[in-house]
């Protein structure tokens, strides 16, 4: 289970999260909706330790994340896959490499276990035998799914997905929902998913919470916030652009807010 208990963080005089809490249950999938630069990608890296609350508590299966030895942290994160906001894959390197790459890092792994764990997790995403090709010559949703193949490897028991279908078509969108769906369903994964897409809060949300202002505004299961009665809710999912005017549906990634690489001051 992860638990956000009140969490605040600033940077400089910017006030993000104000009082963020969250519970994700077991085999969940959690989606975290909300407007471009509220908060939700500094919300999910508190989780794996990427940042630290100013103030308030982050806990995962009964351990204060904030408050974990370097290597107990490193231990953690072998158990949560990061399916990061841009594919994030390593141009230089074999698909099959960067699928590795976790497992290099966070497991004692054989080459032949490495070798079938990666051509396994390549499977579960549709992509069975590209180990040998390179990111440049996969499409951006064959890269999404990349991503995702390289947190599977892990045999992650939660993963986190930071807009993993912003930019992408409509239909290759759906294919994304659909392997998240999958990875519910076949792995018993419970996930966090953020996204500002409706459609795709829908299909793989097992709850949706919204985030404004700092806090969690509403959460609530699918038909709850399709029924919402809160305004703020009811303008988000609309589509309408926000009470304080910022408008919906920009890409994270043309904004300052949207990298997810590491930045100053992040926990490394
Ligand atoms: N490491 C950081 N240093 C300084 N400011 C940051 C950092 N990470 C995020 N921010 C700021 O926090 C706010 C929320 O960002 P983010 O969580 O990326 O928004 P969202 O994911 O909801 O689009 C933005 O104003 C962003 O510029
Ligand atoms: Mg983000």
């Amino acid at each position: 289970m992860i638990r956000l208990v009140n969490v605040h963080k600033s940077f400089g005089p910017k006030h993000v999260l104000e009082g963020f809490t969250l519970d994700v249950v077991e085999s969940e999938t959690m989606v975290i909706i909300g407007y471009s630069g509220t908060g939700k990608s500094v919300a999910i890296k508190h989780i794996v330790g990427l940042l630290e609350p100013d103030r308030g508590e982050v806990w995962v299966d009964g351990r204060e994340v904030p408050k974990l030895p370097r290597r107990d942290l490193y231990e953690l994160r072998s158990h949560i896959g990061y399916v990061f906001q841009f594919a994030a894959l390593f141009d230089s390197m074999t698909i099959g490499d960067n699928v590795a790459m976790g497992l290099r890092k966070h497991h004692h792994l054989e080459d032949a276990e490495i070798q079938q764990r990666v051509s396994e997790a390549l499977e579960l995403v549709d992509l069975p035998g590209v180990q040998t090709r390179f990111p440049a010559e996969l499409s951006g949703g064959m890269r999404k799914r990349v991503g995702i193949a390289r947190a599977i490897a892990l045999r992650p028991k939660y993963i986190l997905y930071d807009e993993p279908t912003t930019g992408l078509d409509p239909v290759t969108s759906a294919v994304i929902d659909e392997l998240m769906v999958r990875m519910r369903e076949r792995l018993g994964v419970t996930s966090v998913v953020i996204t500002h897409d409706m459609r795709s809060a829908y299909t793989v949300g097992s709850r949706i919470a919204m985030l404004y202002q700092g806090r969690v505004q509403q959460v609530g299961t699918v038909d709850e916030i399709r029924n919402s009665s809160d305004p703020i809710v009811r303008q988000f999912i609309e589509g309408r652009p926000s009470l304080d005017g910022e408008p919906l549906g920009v890409p994270a990634a043309i904004t300052s807010a949207g990298s997810a690489q590491t930045r100053g001051g992040e926990r490394r």
